[in-house]
């Protein structure tokens, strides 16, 4: 959603925010901006459009380079549509800002500061502005702590000051802002992709304190005024990581990194042949002492919980839920101490599992997450954290991450299992080569990708598709839909293949191609035979299937061997698997498959 930068300093600022933005593009938007100080007066210029970067960047050209002062913005709309006035910066007499969130009371602020002949957008961010300018009389700090005082919602603000040169001031509540210092000048972004270049050294501002950020200089005070020492982390991944390293897409690179980035996983985090979390921190007591475990996630990360519920259920025979995030707390959750709730975000920054974690520590439970994104928010909010060590993720569909975070839940798993007695130590062990396996398993499904690519031509021109499967199988298909929708904007369900029969079978026809996964020993009989009922129907059907299930059927369907692992683990090639088809429907549909329509990488609005 919404990026922001802002850049004080000795380079060429509006080339510094460019480039940052594009950096920041990944996170999915509509419109870009730009505000830079004058050069020889105490006025801001703003140049914004609707449209990409490569498009504010033509509007940009008449601006003369130079070094200084600016802020700048990728917008994904929420208040107000897609145009030229409601991209931000937003001015308004001597405030320049950008904002990222949502101001719920921004219709009470219009008219209890009858702010209306000041504004000239639809943006609840302007309002923001305007109120701003309204308290401001030259003291910055001031009228920022009262104009936050009135806010109700989620914000990052990042603000100029016509008659402060130099000097950009920020102030937050839940939505992120990182900032550094380093010799090329001072620098703040809504996320630290923007900052790698300048440094690996940064920090998170604290939420309710104001920054002024100078060239050479931070000064951190909070809402009394007292001033805080930034805590400084550092960013370990490497500045080309986050290039697509040749590929066209970064999909395709991210999906290829996954051999690597589960080694990166897992390598650590096992001893002598068994999990340990000791570099974590996270005691075994944690998994000792819960009754009950509630994985709490978005989208991809919440399918990844599922693929965990299996295992929970199955090897730990324990009680274990899976809540949406952003459900979670309407929904009267059994929270309580002995509930071991399990966070899972890729960023680190979705609000809905963000407030879920904040409430369920509330309601007294311990909170481990699994986050990929050091030092974000929701990793600062929890008990414990792993981090899943995937390395940066740019494009919007999730691949490694995925695949990372299910590396974490084995470990987590066949920890619990030895620490609760259910595995003996061999068993442990035992489970812990098979994971150790998974890269070069994955291996072998990256180098037939050809085949897979093929597989796509035949859903290429659908408008619904189906896929189904049992147990496992179905968990593995509700990631696969997901992917395969959010890239080729094709309309797919993922549907427990025994559930087709009460309803949905309705809707199979010629023109409707089938899916179908068979990894699990126990399931593939009643999965066939769900499987012909579809093809009697005149459905196309492609059949993802373990290699050892697939003898004698090659001339029935159209089938991808997937390499044998134990049952648990055929999730891990069954997914690349299903990455790969996304990704090539996508791609040969001419898509931009990193930015697809709508969606945003990080989700910070509710
Ligand atoms: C889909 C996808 C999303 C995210 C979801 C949660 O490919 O990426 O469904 O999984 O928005 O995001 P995180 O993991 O950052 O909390």
């Amino acid at each position: 959603m919404c990026g922001i930068i802002g850049y004080t300093g000795n380079e060429d600022v509006r080339e510094v925010l460019l480039d940052a933005l594009e950096l920041l593009e990944y996170r999915g938007y509509d419109s870009a901006g730009i505000a830079m100080e004058e050069e020889d007066a105490q006025e801001t210029t703003v140049c914004k459009c609707a449209g990409r970067v490569r498009d504010l960047r033509q509007i940009c050209t008449a601006e003369k380079s130079r070094r200084g002062c600016g802020i700048g913005h990728t917008r994904w709309a929420t208040h107000g549509g897609v145009s030229d006035a409601n991209a931000h910066p937003h001015r308004v007499g001597r405030v320049t800002l950008v904002h990222n969130g949502i101001i719920e009371n921004y219709r009470e602020l219009i008219r209890d500061y009858e702010l209306e002949g000041a504004l000239h957008s639809e943006t609840d961010s302007e309002v923001a502005a305007a109120l701003l300018d309204r308290f401001y009389d030259g003291e910055p700090v001031e009228a920022l702590k009262q104009t936050v005082s009135k806010l109700k919602g989620t914000f990052a603000l990042v603000v100029m000051f016509s008659d402060h040169r130099g000097v950009i001031y920020s102030t937050r509540n839940v939505s992120p802002i990182v900032a550094t210092v380093s010799k090329q000048g001072g620098m703040l972004a809504s996320d630290l992709t923007a900052l790698c270049r300048f440094t690996s050294r940064y920090f998170v501002v604290p939420e309710y304190h104001v920054l002024e950020l100078r060239e050479d200089s931070v000064k951190l005070t909070d809402f009394d005024g007292k001033t805080v020492e930034p805590e400084y982390l550092k960013v370990d991944w490497e500045l080309n990581s986050s290039g697509k390293n040749g590929y066209p897409f970064y999909m395709e690179k991210e999906i290829m990194e996954q051999p690597e980035a589960i080694i990166r996983t897992i390598e650590n985090r096992v001893k002598g042949g068994m999990p340990d979390f000791s570099m974590d921190g996270v005691p075994d007591s944690l998994f000792t002492d819960c009754e009950r475990i509630c994985i709490i996630a978005c989208g991809t990360a919440m399918h990844a919980g599922l693929v965990a519920q299996a295992l929970v259920k199955s090897i730990l025979h324990m009680h274990i839920e899976v809540e949406m995030a952003s459900e979670f707390m309407y929904s009267d959750p059994v929270i309580d101490s002995g509930t071991l709730v399990i966070a899972v975000s890729q960023s680190g920054e979705t609000i809905d599992t963000l407030e879920a974690v904040k409430y369920a520590k509330r309601r007294g439970a311990r909170c481990l997450s699994v986050i990929n994104v050091k030092g974000s928010s929701i990793a600062r909010e929890s008990d414990y954290v792993i981090y899943t060590n995937a390395g940066p993720e740019i494009a919007v569909a999730s691949t490694k991450a995925y695949t990372t975070q299910l590396a974490v839940f084995y470990l987590i798993v066949a920890r619990m299992a030895h620490s609760r007695g259910i595995f003996s130590a061999e068993e442990t062990q035992s489970f812990i080569r098979e994971l150790q396996r998974t890269p070069e398993v994955m291996e072998k499904v990256l180098k037939n990708r050809r085949d897979i690519h093929l597989m796509a031509k035949k859903v290429l021109g659908a408008k619904d598709l189906f896929m189904i499967g049992r147990g496992l199988d179905h968990s593995i298909l509700l990631e696969g839909s997901l992917k395969l929708k959010e890239v080729s904007y094709i309309h797919s369900e993922a549907y427990a293949s025994g559930e087709l029969k009460h309803g949905p079978i309705a809707l199979i026809t010629a023109d409707t191609p089938v899916v179908a996964a068979v990894t699990q020993d126990k399931l593939m009989s009643k999965e066939l035979s769900n499987i012909r009922e579809v093809a009697s129907r005149g459905a196309d059907v492609a059949v993802f299937i373990k290699e050892s299930l697939a003898k004698g059927l090659e001339g029935e369907f159209a089938l991808f061997a997937l390499p044998d692992m134990r049952n648990e683990f055929m999730v891990m090639p069954a997914s690349v698997a299903l990455q790969l088809l996304a990704y090539y429907v996508s791609s040969d549909k001419g898509f931009d498959v990193d930015k697809p329509r709508n969606l945003a990488k990080v989700v910070t609005v509710e």
